[in-house]
């Protein structure tokens, strides 16, 4: 065991080592050499020096390489050494965190974590919540307490009885949600089409003006961080209206609510601090590494009610109960990870990152607009969204970018343009980064328009 735990650890070290300078997505070659790692399963065990080999030899190059300092797809953070460390030692922890009994530290590493990030966001002290796989099963958590606080409140038990015959509730969302939180609607019969729409401005943010009626069967969604534009929408004008009415207001803020976390940046987040429950993601601006996200509850006794479930087997003590609070029962214990990135960065280390991945995304958006591409949106935080042209042009820089290897940005479309997304969240992105990606795009825009 010791043996090839060693070999493991020296295998993710070069790994992690090569990261930075190889290709970021795999070539071909690579890809198609995954299919060394199927066929019929093997009659015969495997010794486990082999299976790391096979897997290590095979799988590492076709792996994305997010944990170097180039790689801007989607909003996906790196993984800090301090997370990737004790995510080493957690699986071999091998806890199981649905309940104390079963990982006293694994509950403990949870519920300092979850301390922590409700006080770096800013948010109520006493609110309560979850650590979980992302942002999507944030905003299913924040939903289901919402669900479960406003159906409570019109004297139905959603829990028991389920939506069919209960008093219907209205959800109000900005026109540029995210389809995340629409997934999560879909998956508490809320619906992901029923919703009321509020049309959104050229950065995606909710005209606040153009808010329905509210009343107090009606759940706000409003978004910190919009994943194209990185805009948020205007909280202290919607909370206004949300608590004039009784309303619920939740806030998917997957990334941009760590803004909270900079003095240079915190304003931005101003007013979400109100809202009743929040999503946000620990993977991405934290880089707390795959997979780790957050739903915090105002009051907490909402999740609790959403999510309990007992059994003779397992009747809780005193103590808080993860799974209590989950839509899981048996789960990893990921707030381990969690807990070391925050404790290694610190807050000033957090606020660190935050403004150093923004000062990355102001330096893309200067240096691309003045090679006389378009930047079409507001760089407000680590979003930047840029134009090489026509659709077509925009599209063949991408493929061209993601094939050469250097740097991997994505594609999109935001309101009527195609548009590259450069998405600076990882902690591992230099200043000597940036500029390669530069070059590398700058290279790929002649070359497509050379054709
Ligand atoms: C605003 C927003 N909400 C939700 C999500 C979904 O997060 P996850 O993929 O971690 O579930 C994202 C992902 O980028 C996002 O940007």
């Amino acid at each position: 065991m010791h043996e090839l735990l060693t070999d493991a650890a020296n295998r993710a070290a070069r790994y992690v080592r090569e990261a930075g300078s190889r290709r970021v997505a795999p070539g071909p070659a690579s890809l198609a050499a995954l299919d060394q790692l199927g066929g019929p399963l093997p009659e015969l065990p495997t010794p486990a020096p082999e299976v790391l080999e096979l897997v290590d030899r095979v799988g590492s190059p076709a792996t994305v390489a997010a944990s170097g300092g180039r790689y801007y797809g989607f909003v996906n953070g790196g993984i800090l050494p301090a997370s990737l460390a004790a995510g080493c030692l957690a699986t071999a922890w091998n806890q199981n965190a649905a309940l104390h009994v079963m990982s006293p530290v694994g509950a403990a590493l949870e519920q300092i974590a979850l301390e922590w990030v409700s006080d770096v966001l800013g948010l109520p002290a006493g609110c309560g919540g979850a650590v979980l796989t992302g942002a999507t099963m944030a905003n299913l958590s924040g939903l289901a307490a919402a669900r479960h606080a406003l159906l409570h409140r019109a004297g139905w038990d959603v829990e028991r009885q389920g939506l069919f015959g209960a008093p219907p509730l209205t959800v109000v969302v900005g026109d540029e949600v995210h389809v995340s939180l629409l997934k999560a609607l879909g998956l508490l019969g809320l619906g992901r089409d029923r919703v009321t729409r509020v049309p959104a401005d050229d950065q995606g943010r909710m005209r606040a003006g153009a808010l329905p009626v509210l009343d107090d069967r009606t759940i706000v969604c409003v978004q910190a961080g919009n994943v194209n534009t990185g805009a948020f929408d205007p909280a202290r004008e919607i909370i206004e209206r949300a608590r004039e009415a009784g309303a619920w207001m939740h806030v998917d803020g997957a990334f941009g609510l760590w803004a909270a976390a900079s003095p240079r940046y915190r304003h931005l987040t101003e007013g979400f601090e109100q809202a009743d429950s929040w999503a946000t993601d620990a993977h991405k601006w934290p880089n707390a590494g795959y997979d780790c996200g957050v739903a915090l509850v105002r009051d907490a006794a909402h999740l609790h009610a959403a999510m309990t479930a007992t059994a003779a087997y397992f009747t809780p003590g005193g103590l808080r109960e993860p799974s209590q609070f989950t839509p899981e029962m048996s789960r990893r214990a990921r707030g381990i990870e969690l807990w070391a990135a925050l404790r290694s960065l610190g807050r000033r280390g957090l606020a660190d990152l935050v403004e150093r991945t923004c000062g990355h995304a102001q330096t893309f958006a200067r240096r691309l607009r003045e090679h006389g591409y378009a930047i079409v949106n507001e760089v407000v935080i680590n979003q930047v969204l840029v134009s090489f042209g026509p659709p077509d042009v925009t599209t063949a820089v991408i493929r061209r970018l993601q094939d050469e290897g250097t740097c991997w940005c994505g594609g999109t479309e935001w309101q009527g343009h195609t548009a590259m997304r450069i998405s600076v969240s990882s902690w591992a992105t230099t200043d000597e980064d940036v500029e390669l990606s530069i070059a590398a795009i700058v290279r790929a825009v002649d070359e497509c328009r050379r054709g």
